[in-house]
């Protein structure tokens, strides 16, 4: 979609949200939404995670493990927590608002980024034969512990403190600079591009399809409510 196609776009959906009486996404539900991609990812690290523990000499999955990883490069590091410590956590701070808080946050962000960048070097070398799988074990291991309480707290606490803090005006134009930037940064398929990433390693590990999570508990399978009327 050409940049001029995607703005008609993004005009027709704001129209539609105001005639359905609905304000346009904010930055805190934008940056919640890359939450549900960080969280996709991460679920391919345990999925990586438990196939090494159940066979210990099983190859490294480095194809899967190269989309993942770079996609946690490229768009959680490189656009995600870019927006998050310049509009989110500076904002914060400069009002001496959970200011503790904020620091663990940040040098998460760095540890992440550390981590990350060691899975993205141990995938090249994976396919020349020359990274044992115990290191890379043990990089995911240690991110999905950190990230999994990290972007818990920043949905339950850091995002509602900003929206407490913000004008109606200044909510707006941050959301309008993120924007500008995810595209800058990301280019035209942005988030859309980023879900098929992580969806195609999900199909390659058998993990896609939702339905396999349900447990088989009694009732599970009655029918689901339908609406009787429109709207209802
Ligand atoms: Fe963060
Ligand atoms: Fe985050």
């Amino acid at each position: 979609m050409s940049t001029a196609q995607k703005k008609a776009v993004a005009k027709v959906n704001l129209a539609a949200a105001a005639r359905l009486g609905a304000p346009p996404m904010g930055a805190p539900e934008s940056l919640m939404k890359d939450h549900g991609l960080l969280n996709r990812i991460l679920l391919v690290y345990k999925n990586l995670l438990e196939r090494y523990q159940k066979s210990p000499d099983e190859p490294l999955h480095s194809d899967e493990l190269s989309v993942a990883a770079n996609l946690m490069l490229r768009y959680i590091h490189g656009y995600h927590e870019e927006m998050e410590e310049k509009f989110i956590f500076l904002r914060l701070k400069r009002e001496h608002l959970l200011t503790p808080l904020i620091d663990v946050l940040w040098r998460q962000h760095w540890g992440g980024k550390t981590l990350t960048l060691r899975l993205v070097a141990a995938t090249a070398a994976a396919r020349r034969h020359e990274v044992g799988a115990q290191r890379v074990q043990r990089d995911m291991a240690a991110f999905v512990r950190m990230y999994e309480p990290h972007e818990a707290r920043e949905d339950t606490v850091v995002f509602p403190a900003w929206r407490d803090l913000v004008s109606d005006r200044e909510f707006d134009v941050v959301r309008e600079k993120m924007d500008a930037v995810q595209e800058r940064v990301l280019g035209e398929r942005g988030f859309a591009g980023a879900l098929s990433e992580i969806s195609a390693v999900e199909r390659s590990l058998g993990i896609f399809r939702l339905a396999q999570y349900t447990p088989n508990v009694p009732g599970i399978n009655k029918p689901v409510p339908t609406p009787q009327h429109p709207g209802s």
